[in-house]
């Protein structure tokens, strides 16, 4: 039987923002208009699709100058009614009633197929969708670089770069005060941004959710760096780090879903610890979500570019259930289900930790 040929489709931005997310429904829609295709994109990501249902048109003139802008035009949402992943990636199953609704909305809007830009827990729920006869693929999004199956996401790059720039601010500030500067940034349970941050920064240890730390062997490094001469030392710190034996950094939050845990809190406590351990003045900076916000670097707008063109291909190619990924320098589709079941994290025995520890970088383990 001949397929049902493509004529209108719709898009969303879904979990935490990113940079880049604009750049990505920019090029959705280039790409979907060179094929005469009529582009809907749904607000407040997934919830867009249900009571109340918001959706607006999206044409290339409208979409023309959204590239630089952080943020998504669409809006998005971590929370809501179908969050499909929750704390470390325990899986959530979505209401049959509420994927029937999704399913309407798409129906009776006459989409043939639907783009969702998101990261684990958002392409988790897409497969849910796509097991309820929506047609999806998945573009993935996240600053933390844990998605498997694509060797990097989008809004990565810049987020690094806004922990690159704050180190540099930051050890002027530091070595003028001979002071322990501890920066804590985002993650969650990978260490990809502290790595990458650190190494661009030209940090003097990393802390990563995969090497646990080991608080005296810290205090060592800092009382011998003064004794040769470093009157300061840089810390970056993962917000999902942990030191050998002891609990996770949490914050209490009062709207969160159940078994939702929130990181955070781990840089103030570690400064105050080593200030009190090393005697050394220590202060410490969470940069938060300073790094998921402003505009996307290039590199983060060219592949957010390509992942778009990349989801209108897989569309074409009627590759549903699948998600562009980015492997060996080439834009193709795997399996959503690939990139979900478990997460992408560093691997302390990768070239990287071993190039790291060769310029001095200390992970707080020897
Ligand atoms: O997954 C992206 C991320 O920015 C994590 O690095 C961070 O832990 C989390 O989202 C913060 O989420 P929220 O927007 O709920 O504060």
């Amino acid at each position: 039987m001949k397929n049902k040929p493509i004529k209108k489709i719709g898009v969303l931005t879904s979990g935490g923002d990113c940079p880049g997310l604009n750049a990505v429904i920019r090029g959705v829609v280039r790409a979907a208009a060179e094929r005469d295709w009529e582009v809907i994109g749904f607000a407040d990501g997934y919830e867009g699709m249900i009571t109340p249902v918001r959706y607006r048109k999206l044409d290339p003139n409208g979409v023309d100058s959204i590239m630089p802008m952080g943020g998504t035009i669409l809006g998005t949402t971590n929370r809501g009614r179908f969050v499909a992943k929750v704390g470390a990636g325990n899986k959530a199953t979505i209401p049959k009633a509420i994927l029937s609704e999704a399913r309407e909305t798409f129906e009776g809007l006459g989409l043939d197929a639907l783009v969702c830009i998101g990261g684990d827990g958002s392409l988790s729920t897409a497969l849910q969708l796509q097991k309820a006869g929506i047609p999806v693929v998945g573009v993935p999004k996240t600053i933390d670089n844990d998605l498997n199956a694509t060797a990097m996401t989008f809004g990565f790059d810049s987020a690094v770069a806004v922990v690159v720039d704050a180190l540099d601010r930051l050890h002027t500030t530091a070595r003028s005060h001979k002071r322990l500067m501890v920066v804590e940034v985002m993650g969650r349970h990978a260490g990809w941004i502290a790595l990458h941050g650190g190494l661009g920064g030209g940090a003097d240890v990393v802390l990563l959710p995969e090497i646990p730390f080991q608080m005296d062997k810290l205090v060592q490094l800092i009382k011998n760096r003064t004794q040769d001469g470093f009157g300061s030392t840089m810390i970056v710190v993962a917000e999902g780090a942990k030191e050998c034996g002891k609990e996770l950094s949490t914050k209490k939050a009062k709207l969160r879903a159940k078994g939702e845990v929130r990181l955070g809190g781990i840089g103030e406590r570690l400064a105050e610890q080593l200030e009190m351990l090393t005697g050394q003045e220590a202060r410490s900076v969470a940069l938060g979500h300073l790094q998921r916000g402003g505009t996307p670097s290039a590199l983060d707008r060219i592949l957010a570019t390509r992942f778009g063109v990349g989801a209108v291909r897989l569309i074409e190619q009627r590759k549903f259930g699948q998600m562009v990924s980015y492997l060996q320098y080439h834009v193709g589709g795997v399996p959503i289900a690939k990139a979900v079941g478990t997460l992408r994290t560093v691997d302390a025995n990768s070239e990287t930790v071993a190039a790291a520890r060769s310029v001095g970088i200390s992970f707080g383990d020897r």
